[in-house]
C-alpha cells in the first residue's frame, strides 16, 4: 500500500528474543541514483538488488516519462536503456514523486539543464517540504521555477536551454541539494563546482566517477570542493546495490532493546558518510559487531551482528556526526529511551524538514509512551528509563513518515504495554518487507484491520 492509500493502523507488542538473519532491502539512495544515472547513459545499465520501495518505483516511472526504457526483470533485477546526457524528452504528464524528497530533488536537478518543462507533485508530506533549497541553485544554471508559496510543490521547472556551469556553496548539509547541482552540471558546458562545509553522503560523486564522468573532490578549509566537468558521455554500468544501512538500523536497534536477542544483518554498506548510527550505538554500550568486513564495488561492507545490550548509557551525540546518521535519529531516540541517563542530540535542524518534523513527531509519540523529551530548534534530549521500565501503551501518529512509523513499532517490541501507529502504510516507501522480516525474527506486529 503506498502512502496515498487508506491508513493501515499497526500495533507492536513485547515479544520473545529476536533471533536469526535479517536480509534488509537495497540502499534507497543508491537505488534512486542507479535509475537516474542509467537514464542519462547511452546503452544498457543493469542493476541488481534495487530497492523496490514505492519511492524508487516512482523514480523509475519518472525516468520512463523522460524517455528512458526501464525494465523490471523480477527479483530486484532491473535494466535501464538511457537517452544520454541532454537527451531527456519532455514528459507529457505531471511527474508524481509520491513521498520522496530524494526522488523529486534529484530529478529536478537532472532535468534543469535540458530545454524541457516539467511539473512535479507529490503526496501531502512531499508537497509541504521546501524546494527552494534546490530551485535556488538550479536558477544559477538558467532554470526557472514556479511553485506554490514558500517554494512548495506542485511546481513547474523550465529547464535552461543554454545552461551555464555554476560554483555553488551548499548552505545546508544536504546530499540531495549537492546531488541536484551535480546532476544539473552534467549537461552544462565547463566545470560545475559544489562546495559543502560538512561531508554528506557521497554516493553521487562515487557513482558519477564509475559512470565515467570527470569528477574530483578536494578537502580544503572551505570544506569538500567537488568539481565536475560537464557534458561527459556516461558509460552504462552494472550496479549491485548494497543493502541499506538506514533500513538495517531497525532490526539492529530492535535487537539491542529486546532481551535475549541476537540478530545478524548481512551485507550492509558502511560508507563513512552513512554509518554514524552504528558508531553512536557502540558508544552507548551496544553489543554490535562488524563481521566479515570487506570492500565491495568500492564501498566498505560488513555483516552487522547485534545482541541484546542490557547496559546502554545515554551519551552526547557529536553534532558533526549528524549528516552521517540523519535518517537514523528517530530510531536512535527509541534506543535512548531504554538507556540510562540522557542522550543529547545537537546539530539536527534538518530533522525538522524531512518527511515530517521528525523531532516533533518522535517527541509527541515518546512522551505519550512515558518518556521525557526536551527539544529546541536544532537539538533534542531523550531521558532514558532503562530496560524493562518504559511504559508504552499509546498510539502514535506517523505523519506519512516511514521512519517514524517503524521507530514506534520498534519501541513497542520492548515496552510494558503495546505501542500502535495510526498508519504503517508509508513503511512501503523504503522497507516494503519490514513486517515479514521483523516477524521472521520473532517480533509481534499486527495490523488492526486484519
Ligand atoms: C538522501 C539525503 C538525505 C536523506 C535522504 C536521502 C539522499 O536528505 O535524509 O533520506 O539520497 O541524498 P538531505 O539531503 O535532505 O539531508
Amino acid at each position: 500500500m503506498s502512502s496515498h492509500g487508506a491508513p493501515i493502523p499497526m500495533t507492536s507488542r513485547a515479544c520473545g528474543a529476536l533471533t536469526g538473519t535479517a536480509q534488509v532491502p537495497g540502499d534507497k539512495s543508491i537505488s534512486h541514483r542507479s535509475l537516474i544515472l542509467g537514464a542519462m547513459c547511452v546503452g544498457e545499465t543493469t542493476i541488481t538488488g534495487l530497492l523496490e520501495g514505492q519511492d524508487v518505483l516512482d523514480t523509475a516511472r519518472a525516468m520512463r516519462a523522460f524517455g528512458a526504457e526501464v525494465t523490471d526483470h523480477g527479483g530486484g533485477r532491473w535494466s535501464v536503456h538511457g537517452v544520454g546526457v541532454g537527451g531527456f524528452a519532455e514528459p507529457d504528464q505531471v511527474i508524481d514523486c509520491g513521498n520522496s524528497g530524494t526522488g523529486v530533488r534529484l530529478i529536478m536537478g537532472c532535468m534543469a539543464t535540458s530545454p524541457i518543462s516539467v511539473t512535479f507533485t507529490g503526496d501531502a508530506s512531499l508537497n509541504g517540504r521546501p524546494m527552494a533549497r534546490v530551485t535556488d541553485p538550479l536558477a544559477l544554471f538558467g532554470a526557472q521555477s514556479v511553485g506554490r508559496a514558500g517554494g512548495r510543490l506542485p511546481m513547474t521547472i523550465v529547464g535552461a536551454a543554454d545552461p551555464v556551469p555554476v560554483r555553488y556553496v551548499v548552505p545546508v548539509p544536504s546530499a540531495q541539494v549537492k546531488s541536484a547541482v551535480l546532476l544539473a552540471g552534467l549537461n552544462a558546458p565547463g566545470k560545475t563546482v559544489v562546495i559543502e562545509a560538512e561531508a554528506t553522503r557521497d554516493h553521487t560523486e562515487r557513482m558519477l566517477a564509475s559512470f565515467g564522468a570527470e569528477i574530483t573532490t578536494e578537502v580544503t578549509d572551505e570544506g569538500r570542493v567537488i568539481t565536475l566537468t560537464g557534458q561527459p558521455e556516461l558509460k552504462a554500468q552494472h550496479i549491485d546495490v548494497p543493502r541499506d544501512p538506514s533500513s538495517a538500523a531497525f532490526p539492529v536497534c530492535a535487537a539491542l532493546i529486546v532481551p535475549g536477542s541476537d540478530v545478524l544483518v548481512p551485507n550492509i554498506g558502511l560508507n563513512p558518510t552513512r554509518a554514524g548510527l552504528f558508531t553512536t550505538l557502540r558508544e552507548m554500550g551496544a553489543d554490535l559487531s562488524y563481521e566479515n568486513e570487506r570492500i565491495e564495488g568500492g564501498e566498505p561492507v560488513a555483516d552487522l551482528r547485534a545482541r541484546f545490550s542490557p547496559d546502554l548509557k545515554g551519551i552526547e551525540v557529536p553534532a558533526e556526526r549528524a549528516a552521517s546518521m540523519i535518517d537514523e535519529y528517530p530510531v536512535l531516540s527509541v534506543v535512548a529511551a531504554f538507556a540510562s541517563g540522557k542522550t543529547h542530540m545537537p546539530g539536527v535542524k534538518e530533522l525538522r524538514v524531512k518527511e515530517s518534523d521528525r523531532i516533533d513527531a518522535m517527541k509527541v509519540g515518546l512522551e505519550a509512551n512515558g518518556i521525557t523529551v526536551e527539544d529546541g530548534p536544532d537539538w533534542w534530549t531523550v531521558t532514558g528509563l532503562g530496560h524493562g521500565n518504559v511504559p508504552g501503551g499509546a498510539t502514535c501518529a506517523s505523519h506519512l513518515d516511514h521512519r517514524i512509523a517503524m521507530s514506534f513499532l520498534v519501541l513497542g517490541m520492548a515496552t510494558e504495554q503495546p505501542v500502535s501507529v495510526d498508519d504503517g502504510g508509508p513503511i512501503a516507501t523504503s522497507f516494503p518487507i519490514f513486517e515479514p522480516l521483523m516477524g521472521g525474527l520473532g517480533a509481534a506486529i499486527t495490523r488492526s484491520d486484519v
